[in-house]
């Protein structure tokens, strides 16, 4: 037997029961005479007492133990002489009577505690060992309670769980997709699913009223902090229902989530159009744990010729509270290159301070008068101390700019509280989003989102502004300024559904050939539907109030797309290319 106990649950009502533990060797603090050793499973830390008087011989075994040795003992649990009462068991320890070393280690590359000295990559390598640590164990054993809740919920509401295909052929979600050779059908490729999106809809067609999966998705993007290759959805889809339906849904799961896992009860989730958390937050995902909302300056600001607000389109800005006394010209100086980096890319940025002495500076002073500056300061309820900070230029390019500052000063500013969470839901998404690069409008959220109702005439008969007005009904949950999921309500009309895609510049031909098998489901009785997919990796992330994805998944890869521990991708030999084709194809290639 290897235990009897687990190396977190024994108390001190358990002193003077006898037991068997295995283990691995987390650290051991030699005194000569007599050895404390900690003892770590996934259920916690219990000290192990070797002691001269107890048994010499064992004692001496007992330093010859390394880190991560896994050990057995057996011995007698006893009430601690020095308590630590940071631990659930720190008032115990164990009389070890007999030891057997059940496996070595040699010194693992890095330190197995909650603030480890290894770095990211070297992490990555040693991911089992990584999983050793508290956090990264933590958070995967978090995720599965995440899991465990939502199916209960989801099942509780008369949700089924349908397992999709991943070899498939590619759905366009604005992705690139990975794609998958085969070897019986040489030339040919499956794609991973980018998400289970045409299947689910398949599935209503096909009256099963009320699916969901917890499903692997694949896509080839670039990837930061919130983004891996291959990520998790919680992918529902229902039939019969309005978005109402939809949203009330999915708020009834996050409530339940949050209840089950945090014990936190969420108030009802308010809900904003597109437009107006543009115009407020200049983002679709605002992050409302503070205010610092957007105010618009083109009625004061323009016209008095100073010529950059002037030739703007919008002259827009923030008021940082309290900040005008605290910021010197070389902060300001510093703010303003920070604005300016290429991810940004701000042209510049003015400022207005209100000093506390009543009196007003400002880097455009030259141009407008105080009583001028005074009257944009009410415009934001500015008081004295106050700061306002202010952006000019291409309206939506401008709005984004201004997010990002605002994300910033909330940052630096410590305006956002641990712990707090701010859940809503933003509605009527445009249905069309115009392409810089290729010059034409994609689909916003995917070609399959239904136009509002009265939109649907407008649809083909508009100009690129017709166009760019055109709205969804889709929306997305966003929690802390993080998109946590995503939906729309689906077209099920095959007509519709044919127009859409000419819209997005498809030709019949191209639309019968990736799309036909959905359109022709169309023709056998589709219901109306719509549904919703949640990022699982950063719903579990948000909860825990952490805005990267990794630490939720066990074995994730790097920003490079690499699996550091297995090292893929990697090259296959020859033989292997051969059978599927693909050194045929490379050779006709380079002829
Ligand atoms: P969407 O593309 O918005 O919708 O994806 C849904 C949610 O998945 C998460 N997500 C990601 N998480 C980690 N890494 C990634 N690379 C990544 N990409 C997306 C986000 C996002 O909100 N089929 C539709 C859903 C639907 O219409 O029902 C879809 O996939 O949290």
């Amino acid at each position: 037997m290897y235990r009897t106990h687990n190396c977190g649950e024994l108390r001190l009502e358990d002193a003077g029961t006898e037991v068997v533990m295995s283990g691995w060797i987390q650290t051991s603090n030699n005194l000569g005479h007599m050895n404390f050793v900690q003892l770590r499973d996934r259920y916690g830390i219990t000290q192990l007492n070797f002691n001269k008087d107890d048994d010499e011989a064992l004692l001496e075994r007992a330093a010859e133990l390394g880190r991560e040795f896994v050990v057995k003992v057996e011995g007698t649990v006893r009430e601690r002489s020095s308590k630590n009462m940071k631990i659930p068991t720190g008032e115990i320890e164990i009389q070890v009577k007999s030891m057997t070393v059940l496996n070595e280690s040699k010194v693992p590359p890095f330190t197995i505690e909650d603030e480890s000295d290894g770095g990211d990559e070297l992490r990555m390598k040693y991911r089992y060992l990584d999983i050793r640590r508290n956090p990264v164990k933590e958070s995967i054993i978090f995720r599965s309670q995440v899991a465990l809740a939502s199916r209960n919920y989801l099942s509780s509401k008369g949700f089924i769980e349908v397992e999709t295909p991943f070899l498939i052929k590619s759905t366009p979600e604005g992705a690139r997709d990975f794609v998958v050779p085969s070897r019986m059908n040489q030339g040919q490729f499956y794609a991973l699913p980018q998400s289970p999106q045409t299947f689910k809809q398949l599935l209503m067609v096909a009256g099963m009223d009320r699916y969901f999966q917890i499903v692997k998705c694949f896509r080839d993007e670039d990837l930061r902090a919130d983004r891996q290759p291959e990520f998790t959805q919680i992918d529902c889809e229902m039939a019969f229902v309005t978005q109402e339906d939809i949203l009330n849904t999915f708020e009834g799961l996050t409530k339940h989530v949050f209840k089950e896992t945090l014990g936190m009860e969420l108030a009802d989730f308010p809900r904003m159009q597109y437009d107006e958390a543009m115009r407020r937050f200049g983002s679709d995902k605002p992050d409302m744990r503070f205010g610092m909302e957007f105010v618009e300056l083109n009625d004061v600001a323009k016209g008095k010729g100073f010529g950059v607000f002037d030739n703007a389109e919008m002259v827009v800005g923030i008021c940082a509270e309290g900040q005008a006394e605290g910021y010197s010209n070389k902060d300001i100086k510093k703010l303003t290159e920070w604005m300016q980096r290429p991810q940004i890319g701000a042209k510049g940025l003015v400022y207005v301070k209100f000093l506390n002495d009543g009196s007003v500076k400002s880097s455009v002073g030259k141009f407008f008068s105080d009583e001028d500056l005074k009257a944009w300061g009410e415009k934001f309820g500015a008081k004295a101390g106050d700061m306002l900070l202010i952006l000019s230029g291409e309206t939506d390019k401008t709005r984004k700019q201004l997010n990002e500052l605002r994300l910033e000063m909330g940052n630096r500013m410590g305006l956002i509280k641990e712990g707090d969470f701010k859940p809503l839901w933003v509605v009527d998404f445009p249905l069309l989003e115009w392409d810089e690069e290729s010059e034409r409008f994609h689909a916003m959220h995917h070609p399959f989102t239904s136009p509002k109702k009265e939109d649907e005439e407008r649809m083909l008969t508009g100009d690129h502004e017709t166009m760019k007005a055109l709205r969804a009904d889709a929306y997305d949950l966003v929690i802390n300024g993080a998109e946590i999921g995503g939906g729309s309500i689906r077209i099920h009309d095959r007509a519709l559904q044919a127009r859409n895609f000419k819209l997005l510049g498809f030709t019949d031909e191209e639309a019968e050939e990736q799309f036909g098998f959905l359109m022709g489901a169309f023709e056998y009785g589709a219901p109306p539907h719509g549904g919703i997919a949640f990022g699982f990796d950063r719903l579990c992330a948000v909860l825990m109030g952490q805005t990267s994805i990794r630490d939720f998944i066990a074995f994730p890869k790097n920003n490079q797309g690499r699996d550091m521990m297995i090292d893929a991708p990697a090259t296959i030999d020859e033989a292997q290319l051969d059978e599927l084709g693909l050194k045929l194809n490379l050779n006709l290639k380079e002829e």
